[in-house]
């Protein structure tokens, strides 16, 4: 058996040990972020993606690895958009694309090239609020506001969905016209979570929008 009793770690021999492997697995992280920001292809690969994007055009060089969200967020600016879970799970990130809403996290925007994209800064401004915007104010649809802008770019696409005619899970009968209920609403909106609970207000300022008695 091998003696190992003379050898001597002190804390100095630690500390120098634990930066060195710190910085081994931090240094590759910074190079790929500066690649991704400079457009460059040091290991990565790059496409020009074209976007609409609230009525704007816009060209990007992206990492075909750049989630539709984060291109709206990191390089457009477009912060309305949140990330909550970047995993598919809270609807925070929910756009609305080509007519449908969509979570950016679980997209790739170099897959949306020439799509027209519709985020909360693209439905209304202040002073002009979208009717979704202003019923979500008027029924205190919101604590924290997090959730919101997803909720809000669902919402307006939900209501587009029931207009096409298109069924949920919970819809009785697949052939006939959908309704604006409040358990159509509640399944549609299913995808989106709010920690605050503002579930009922939510319901309340969607189905005002639909016209129905809230
Ligand atoms: Fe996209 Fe949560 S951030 S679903
Ligand atoms: Fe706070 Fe929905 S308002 S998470």
């Amino acid at each position: 058996m091998e003696d190992f009793s003379d050898i001597r770690i002190t804390r100095r021999d630690l500390l120098k040990v634990g930066a060195a492997s710190a910085t081994g697995v931090a240094l590759p992280a910074v190079a790929n972020a500066q690649d991704a920001a400079s457009g460059t292809t040091h290991g990565a690969v790059t496409a020009n993606v074209s976007l609409e994007v609230n009525g704007k055009p816009q060209q990007l060089l992206l990492d075909t690895r750049t989630t539709l969200l984060d291109a709206l967020r990191e390089h457009l600016r477009l912060t309305g958009t949140k990330k909550g879970c970047d995993h598919g799970q809270c609807g925070a990130c929910t756009v609305i694309v080509d007519g449908r809403r969509m979570n950016s996290c679980l997209t790739l925007a170099v897959m949306h090239d020439g799509s027209k994209v519709t985020t909360i800064e693209g439905l209304g401004v202040p002073g002009q609020l979208h009717p979704m915007q202003a019923a979500f104010v008027r029924h205190d649809g919101y604590q924290c506001g997090y959730c919101t802008p997803g909720q809000i770019c669902s919402a307006v696409a939900v209501l587009g969905e029931i207009r096409d005619g298109i069924p949920s899970h919970v819809s009785a009968d697949l052939r006939a016209r959908p309704q604006a209920t409040a358990e159509e609403i509640r399944e549609r909106m299913s995808g989106n979570i709010c920690r605050c609970g503002a579930y009922s207000n939510i319901v309340e300022a969607i189905t005002e929008v639909a016209g129905r008695k809230a």
